[in-house]
């Protein structure tokens, strides 16, 4: 067997299919919305990139850190044999992950980008002789089947994710992600934290404008996918903390009162004069809110680790 699989678990036009069903559904409810899960282009995917390198977003640095620091217990704690990576995109910082895990067997990354997969995968194999991957093609939102392989099984939900998940999403996803493991597996999973309000909406709001090209990329998106006419300069970035519900709100704000078309979906769209449209959301995070929502779903936690400035949580829960 070679030691790098692709399986294809999503139609070719499932994408296309899902991207029509959330423009319609989201440009045509009050307020409007779009998923954020749209953002990812090659465009949009080198733009989140340069967003990790900003000096204003921590995320990723913090939790990178996190996985220097506790990559040897994390193996310890799991003995995992088999690693599964939900949105492993380049799976750059599994590898602190795959280098501790002496007695890996195969590394599962999930992705919907089967470029993504492709390289990442390829240039693992080469890197690590004996270990296998069989990377899944997969939308792990709606649930999947994962390759037979030997246990313990570690499940790994990186850079905060989760937080672009509605609570009632989030307890679905937990749930699905539960029932991937046996009981004594484990849930390895990324969130943010709630901080200063400051440091949250400057890190959705970089001074560069980074992360305002990056919420406008959807427009992009949506223009070449759908035939739509936005014009991205129309409309300008909004990143706002939500107190009630602990989570930053990205928008994107109508310059002036306008119509736009999209012939994919026969929608002409009328937005008025500053009216906003939500195109994200990121939860920050507990710890305590963070044990319920795990428990709820069947899973025990197990380890709570935070880098040094406690922006950012690593969570080890084990399935009951
Ligand atoms: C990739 C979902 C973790 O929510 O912080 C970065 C995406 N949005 N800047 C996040 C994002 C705006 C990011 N996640």
């Amino acid at each position: 067997m070679s030691p790098f699989l692709l399986t294809r678990t999503l139609p070719e036009d499932a994408t296309d299919a899902a991207l029509r069903a959330d423009v319609l559904k989201g440009l045509t409810g009050t307020p409007k919305t779009l998923p954020p899960k749209w953002f990812y282009d090659a465009q949009g995917s080198e733009l989140f990139e340069q967003i990790t390198e900003l000096p204003e977003y921590y995320p990723t640095r913090a939790e990178r850190e996190i996985l220097v620091d506790r990559a040897g217990e994390i193996a310890a704690a799991t003995g995992a044999r088999t690693l599964v990576e939900l949105g492993s995109g380049s799976s750059e910082k599994t590898r602190y992950l795959i280098d501790a895990l002496a007695g890996l067997h195969t590394y599962v990354p999930v992705d919907v980008s089967e470029s993504a997969l492709t390289q990442a995968g390829q240039a693992l194999v080469e890197e690590r002789p004996g270990l296998d991957v069989h990377a899944l093609i997969a939308d792990f939102t709606r649930g999947m089947a994962l390759p037979d392989t030997p246990g313990p099984r570690l499940v790994a939900f990186l850079g905060g994710t989760i937080g672009n998940l509605l609570p009632a999403e989030r307890a679905a996803f937990l749930a699905s992600a539960r029932g991937l493991l046996a009981p004594g597996d484990a849930l390895l999973l990324g969130t943010d934290l709630v901080k200063d309000e400051k440091v949250l909406v400057e890190a959705y709001d970089d001074a560069a404008g980074v992360t305002a090209a990056f919420n406008k990329n959807v427009l992009a998106v949506i223009n070449r996918e759908l035939g739509a006419d936005f014009d991205p300069g129309a409309f300008d970035h909004v990143a706002l903390w939500d107190t009630r519900n602990e989570w930053i709100e990205m928008r994107l704000r109508s310059l002036t009162a306008q119509t736009v078309k999209v012939p994919a979906l026969d929608l002409a769209v009328d937005f008025a004069a500053g009216e906003e449209m939500r195109t994200e959301v990121s939860a920050k995070f507990r710890k305590e809110g963070v044990g319920a929502e795990l428990s709820a779903a069947g899973l025990e936690l197990a380890h709570w680790w935070t880098d040094g400035a406690a922006r950012f949580a690593l969570s080890l829960s084990v399935a009951r």
